[in-house]
């Protein structure tokens, strides 16, 4: 197992690059499925989510060669239309895969993705809107087999929920279907936007991404592109909020100040001096922050992915905050372990939210990680705290930062991966 070691106590401070972004990479690398036609991808992280999506395309016969941040792919011999189970289990978000596969070839075979530490997280309205474009699933022993009669038909599919990724699987199912899909109440998250981009550069054709109405009109066949996917903003989110709670100041140089205004605007609310170009991000902390409250909401609101980061900046805070989680029923593991280091925190799991009574001296303890931003969180928490702050099970942080240790070492941070036995 894996942990961080930290010394706390010491302030961020510098200049830094985030790099790209692990939810625009996973739909993005989906899309060489689609196009038998070589594409080749920039600034795709390397962490452990990209490294499965990837095996995964090798074991259906995809050729990949990697090199650094850039990606290689031919789908052109591709030939198994199933998604192992248990890489499926490893990784959920793999099922945006499935979406890329019925696309190509009017079939797939997949697994539930089964739920993971912040909550159920089922594919319900995955399979309604395969459904809807045409598509016959029948569920055998834990497998969900998919399959077109023809082909996938164009349709209006309203969701429910503006999930990210049903809109991303409804958008790679329909970029051959016949006719055109429109997408209402879709999720308007900067990652469609740049699915989009991609699909648009290798010649499909969708429309209204980053609004709640999306068209897609099938066409008959994509050509070769190369695509540079954008920058992990909750990446920069969280080295942002690394020199909040340390009293620091940062400067991040490749951040789109767009795709987090509502994370800046709550990150001047508690005190902090920001400044922004077109593409970057200053921050510079106030010697004390203010309390403040926040609810999750689906983009441009403020985002989940963000809520255990800014948990972790609201203990030091002078006065009391709430923050009330809407997307997922299970994402305040890590405010248990911010306990463990003082903080002084009440849950409230009726309304899913915490109250926090802010102003506290964090001090050094072991804790965990249950999943990838609540043990960021605690990463954070470690900066900041006195003594020594070991953050287990690390692996689920190299899941979704990369070098996360060497970026926050150059801004000023005492901290180490190392084997614990
Ligand atoms: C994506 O997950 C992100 N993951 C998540 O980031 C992010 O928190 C989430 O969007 C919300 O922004 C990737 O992009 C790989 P959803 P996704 O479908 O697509 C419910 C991280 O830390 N729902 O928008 O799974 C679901 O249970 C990760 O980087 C259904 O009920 O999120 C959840 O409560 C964590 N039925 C809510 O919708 C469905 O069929 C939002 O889920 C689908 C979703």
């Amino acid at each position: 197992m894996l942990s961080y070691v930290i010394e706390g106590n010491n302030r961020i401070e510098g200049i830094v690059k985030a790099s790209g972004s692990k939810n625009a990479a996973l739909p993005i690398i989906a899309t060489a499925i689609l196009n038998p036609e070589p594409v080749t991808f920039y600034n795709i992280p390397d962490i452990e989510d990209t490294r499965i999506t990837l095996k995964i395309l090798k074991l259906l016969g995809c050729k990949v060669t990697v090199n650094s941040g850039k990606i290689t792919i031919s789908s052109k011999q591709m030939n198994n239309k199933t998604i192992p189970k248990e890489l499926m289990h490893k990784l959920r978000s793999t099922v945006v895969l499935a979406g890329a596969i019925l696309g190509r070839f009017k079939e797939a075979t997949f697994s539930f993705p089964g739920g993971c530490n912040i909550g159920k997280r089922p594919i319900d309205l995955h399979l309604k809107a395969f459904k809807s474009l045409g598509v016959e699933i029948e569920e055998k022993e834990d497998y969900i087999h998919c399959r077109a009669k023809k082909e996938l038909i164009g349709t209006k599919i309203k969701l429910d929920f503006p999930s990210v990724g049903a809109t991303e699987n409804i958008i790679l199912a329909s970029v051959y279907c016949k006719g055109v899909t429109h997408i209402l109440n879709a999720a308007k998250e900067p990652e469609i936007q740049d699915l989009a981009k991609c699909l648009n550069k290798m010649g499909a054709k969708v429309y209204g991404a980053g609004t709640s109405r999306i068209t897609i009109c099938g066409v008959k066949k994509l050509h070769k592109a190369d695509y540079k996917i954008m920058t992990d903003r909750i990446e920069v989110g969280t080295l942002l909020c690394s020199a909040a709670i340390t009293k620091g100041k940062i400067k991040i140089e490749n951040a789109n100040p767009q795709h987090l205004l509502n994370v800046l605007y709550e990150l001047k609310n508690i005190g902090c001096d920001i400044s922004i170009t077109q593409n970057s991000i200053t921050l510079k902390a106030p010697k004390k922050l203010k309390g403040t409250n926040i609810e999750t909401r689906p983009y441009p609101g403020f985002p989940t992915d963000m809520q255990p980061i800014i948990g972790a900046v609201l203990c030091k805070a002078n006065g009391k905050s709430i923050i009330k989680e809407n997307i997922f029923e299970n994402r305040f593991k890590y405010a248990q372990d911010l306990k463990k280091m003082g903080a002084d925190i009440i849950f409230d799991n009726d309304k899913n939210q915490i109250e926090i009574i802010g102003e506290n001296h964090l001090q050094g303890n072991t804790v965990s990680s249950a999943d990838l931003r609540g043990g960021a969180a605690l990463v954070l928490a470690g900066l900041s705290a006195s003594g020594t702050t070991i953050v287990e099970n690390a692996e689920y942080i190299l899941r979704g930062y990369e070098n996360l240790e060497q970026k926050l070492k150059t801004l000023g941070a005492n901290i180490k991966l190392c084997e614990k036995h």
